[in-house]
């Protein structure tokens, strides 16, 4: 089938058909094939894409920065600290100063609000580079690292445990939904997410043959999981207050030996990343010294395991990112 995603933006999961996302993962693909066989692809050569972080991040930025310039084109990190947005100048005004000096623009940063009401403004493609709500263009790498490892995604049992109702948990959720595999988050109550995403996810999922299952149980979370997928407790922009609260909440949902074991014996390991699986960043060493946990949502065991696929997850933000940008700006 024809697609033509030209002049989209790329804000949420939830925007985007089951067809448009295999269209931008097969694109991926292509990319990714280049890439390794050192084909030079400078498709978008003249072109030139702003990227505004209002968080940290280190996959996201790069990936962006080293697409862009796979492909040819100019590419302006601006940091928390280093534009007007915000502070002197509003959205609407940001976004159509940015509009006419780029052909796209990227943004991480708090309300998913912000980032549609920049597209809405920009008359270019904005890019959701993560949010408090959602985070789609890690779905991209998540969904191609399953198929790349199972060679399919129809039918696959994923299973997120932890923070459920945060970016990670509410995109993976829309992303399986999506794409046919069965979603169940493993959780404590209160970190399930929101009841009106998970209506909608139903929905979605009822159309693609596939399930959205909610669990506090453990056994039955991970029982027959092909993947066993977990993200940070404490999310950018939560307090530091939080984290107490948060470890006695998640730890029993650690995903550890035992969590793989109750899983299919071909499982796999999944993360985001950033991970805290050991004590060697200043964060971990802190929550070390505060709480007396070294560990926290992964154990260095599983992390370090043959079925942690995390790294090649990392790259593979890299190859749809680049999918992303050349689909909405060719
Ligand atoms: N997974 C992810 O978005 O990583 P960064 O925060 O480093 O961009
Ligand atoms: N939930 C995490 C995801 C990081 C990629 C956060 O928002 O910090």
């Amino acid at each position: 089938m024809g697609m033509n995603l030209r002049g989209r933006s790329y804000l949420k999961l939830l925007d985007y058909s089951p067809a448009e996302i295999r269209y931008l993962l097969d694109m991926a693909k292509q990319f990714k094939a280049l890439k390794r066989a050192g084909v030079p692809h400078r498709y978008l050569e003249g072109k030139n894409i702003v990227l505004l972080f209002e968080k940290t991040s280190t996959r996201t930025r790069c990936s962006f920065e080293v697409a862009g310039r796979d492909l040819g084109m100019g590419v302006t990190y601006l940091d928390p600290g280093s534009s007007q947005m915000g502070k002197k100048e509003s959205i609407p005004d940001t976004a159509r100063v940015l509009g006419r000096l780029y052909d796209g623009i990227e943004y991480r940063g708090f309300s998913q609000q912000l980032v549609e009401e920049l597209a809405a403004y920009a008359g270019v493609p904005v890019w959701n580079g993560l949010t408090d709500e959602f985070h789609p263009t890690q779905m991209l790498a998540d969904l191609l690292t399953i198929e790349e490892k199972f060679g399919h995604l129809k039918g696959i049992n994923f299973t997120y445990m932890g923070d459920a109702r945060n970016n990670m948990g509410n995109s993976l959720m829309v992303a399986c939904a999506k794409m046919g595999l069965n979603f169940t988050a493993c959780a404590p109550k209160e970190l399930f997410p929101a009841e009106e995403l998970v209506a909608k996810a139903r929905a979605i999922a009822a159309e693609n043959g596939c399930t959205v299952t909610l669990t506090e149980d453990v056994d039955e979370g991970c029982r027959d999981a092909d993947v066993l997928y977990t993200d940070i407790w404490v999310s950018m922009g939560e307090p530091d207050e939080v984290w107490e609260k948060r470890i006695s909440l998640l730890k029993p949902y650690q995903v550890n030996a035992a969590a793989m074991a109750k899983a299919r014996p071909t499982a796999i390991f999944m993360h985001c990343l950033p991970s805290f699986h050991d004590t060697r960043t200043t964060i971990g060493a802190d929550i070390a010294r505060r709480f007396g946990i070294e560990e926290m949502e992964v154990t260095d065991e599983v992390f370090e395991s043959k079925q942690s696929v995390v790294f090649d997850e990392a790259e593979n933000r890299m190859h749809t990112i680049k999918a992303v940008i050349y689909a909405t700006l060719c």
